[in-house]
């Protein structure tokens, strides 16, 4: 545990960077905000402001409270105890009609569009005036675009919502606020979903937003785009405000060190690649999606014994279902897998587990345990009916509690007993057990995807560390993230798929953050 005493300086904001925005009266002012539910402490008199002009960040791991605390403010959740003022008023915020009409905007870590409206339709939805005749509609659609030009947001006002990309969708929504008349603007994770660039858009156009005297709330728990893009962050943890710090008196340690309650090093050392055999070989693999589209289209790559290859891109890209095949549950449409030179690709599950492969997947609750089993019998899912646990047909079940317990404790597994259904542990420890269940099997080829969405940073420092010593240890690693950052702290080699193919290769000693970026956008440097 952090000695208070060390962190006592960090509490309050630095008065003098801050004294302009101290002399009014704060645009927004939560005060001792507490929200319980059943068994959880969700915010627990948490106090917040937001000053007209800033961008103030709410930084904190997964389940710190965030979002709840902005539901709160949305109208979207009542708090037990604590008050809300705005513009200096006292007021009580019932439903999010209620917030918008205190000029509250939000946008969801998950959009709340109609796919089947279009752009301007989607925005005229809820509002008074759009229940008239089809002129308002057109009406709407004239601001929409003044708003869309004079915030340097790009959006196809006539396109259909399923249209467009994901990026886009998010420009929609923060119009949508705009349009009514939003000047506290909450963004719940909004770069999860986007490429470097996009981030880089997005960003400028909040700077923008703010500079024009609105108050922006940013939630992320990305360190690096917190102290980028913020003027004041706030750290939560377990539903408990640590502290709030000025952009100047932050940096990267501090917020880590508050958010997380101790000093972790996350640096990765990052050895060269071994060179070893071709553990892993994939030639000409097609696959198709759920929807029929073909999803992945002929990716060829290798992975050898002592390396780590990242396969970084945007969600949605192929990779989900290149994983899928590989492990087999999904089937391929073409080409060949060979694992040791053995080919794979169709064969069950089983079949390509027995061939060496281990498999963590990104669905963790539906492909990487059973909810309802124990700890322990989601650790023996695949081995039980091996020797040692199994002898002529009995499980054996002393050893098997030994074997399990040992694994539990390796890895660090937060449970309170083994017996406990998997369901009831946090992400962070379910991924943990989802990997001593697969690493123990010692694994030739490993396959990881998404290996810390979710998750907070002191399991995720955790993973990573355990995937570098499987690679040190002679596995041949195949990670597929969303999380650029993770491909290029763990990766010897980088490649980026986009619309199924793999379009581009990077080198993470010798490439940055925005080729691999542009890649991930599709563009191919010429
Ligand atoms: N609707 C809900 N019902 C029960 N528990 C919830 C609900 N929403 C959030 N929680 C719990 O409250 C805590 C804080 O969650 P949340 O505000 O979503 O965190 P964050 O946004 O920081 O990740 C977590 O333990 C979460 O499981
Ligand atoms: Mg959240």
């Amino acid at each position: 545990m952090t000695d208070p005493g060390a962190l006592s300086h960090l509490e309050e904001t630095d008065p003098r960077t801050l004294s302009h925005l101290e002399e009014a009266v704060p645009l927004l002012q939560m005060s001792a905000i507490t929200k319980r539910f059943p068994g959880v402490l969700a915010n627990d008199g948490v106090d917040f402001d937001v000053a007209a002009g800033e961008v103030h960040a709410l930084f904190g791991e997964n389940g710190a409270g965030k979002s709840t605390l902005m539901r709160v403010l949305y109208g979207l959740y009542r708090p037990d105890e604590g008050k809300i003022a705005i513009n200096g008023k006292a007021t009580e915020i019932s439903s999010p009609a209620a917030a918008i009409r205190q000029g509250i905007g939000m946008i969801h870590q998950h959009f709340m569009l109609v796919n089947t409206l279009t752009v301007v339709e989607n925005i005229a939805l809820g509002l008074k005036s759009s229940r008239g005749p089809l002129t308002d509609l057109r009406r709407v659609a004239k601001r929409v675009r003044e708003l869309a030009d004079s915030h340097g947001l790009k959006v196809s006002t006539d396109a259909l919502v399923w249209q467009l990309s994901v990026g886009e969708r998010q420009r929609v929504e923060i119009l949508k606020a705009l349009y009514r008349d939003a000047n506290i603007l909450v963004l719940d994770e909004p770069t999860a979903v986007l490429t470097p660039n996009e981030v880089d858009d997005l960003f400028r156009v909040l700077r923008q937003l703010a500079a024009a005297g609105r108050g922006l709330v940013f939630i992320s728990h990305k360190v690096n785009e917190v102290l980028e893009l913020s003027d004041r962050i706030t750290v939560l943890r377990a539903g408990r405000r640590v502290g709030t710090l000025s952009r100047e008196a932050a940096s990267r340690e501090s917020l880590v060190e508050m958010m997380v309650g101790h000093d972790i090093s996350a640096e990765i050392r990052q050895a060269p690649a071994a060179g070893g055999d071709k553990r892993l070989v994939l030639a000409g693999l097609t696959v198709r999606g759920d929807r029929g589209q073909e999803a992945v289209r002929g990716v060829d790559l290798t992975v050898e014994s002592g390396e780590i290859v990242g396969i970084a891109g945007v969600s949605g890209n192929g990779q989900r279902e290149l994983a899928e095949a590989i492990a087999g549950i999904r089937a391929p449409e073409g080409g060949s897998a060979l694992i040791d030179g053995k080919e794979v690709l169709g064969a069950p599950p089983d079949r390509v587990r027995a061939a060496g492969l281990a498999y963590v997947p990104e669905e963790r609750m539906r492909d990487g345990i059973v909810p309802d089993f124990s700890v322990a019998e989601n650790l023996m899912l695949v081995e039980s009916g091996r020797p040692p646990f199994s002898h002529l047909g009995f499980l054996r079940a002393r050893t098997i509690r030994r074997h399990c317990q040992k694994l539990v404790e390796e890895f660090a597994v937060k449970t309170p007993s083994l017996d406990t259904p998997a369901r009831n542990l946090s992400g962070g420890n379910i991924q943990k057990l989802i990997m001593a269940r697969e690493l123990s099997g010692r694994p030739r080829v490993l396959l990881v995807a998404q290996p810390t969405r979710g998750i907070d940073v002191g399991a995720a420092t955790y993973i990573h560390k355990r995937l570098v010593e499987q690679r040190d240890a002679g596995t041949a690693v195949l990670i597929i993230s969303e999380d650029l950052d993770e491909v290029m702290s763990l990766s010897d080699r980088i490649l980026v798929m986009f619309e199924g193919r793999v379009i581009g290769t990077a080198d993470p000693r010798t490439s940055t953050r925005e080729a691999v970026g542009l890649l991930m956008a599709g563009v191919v440097p010429s």
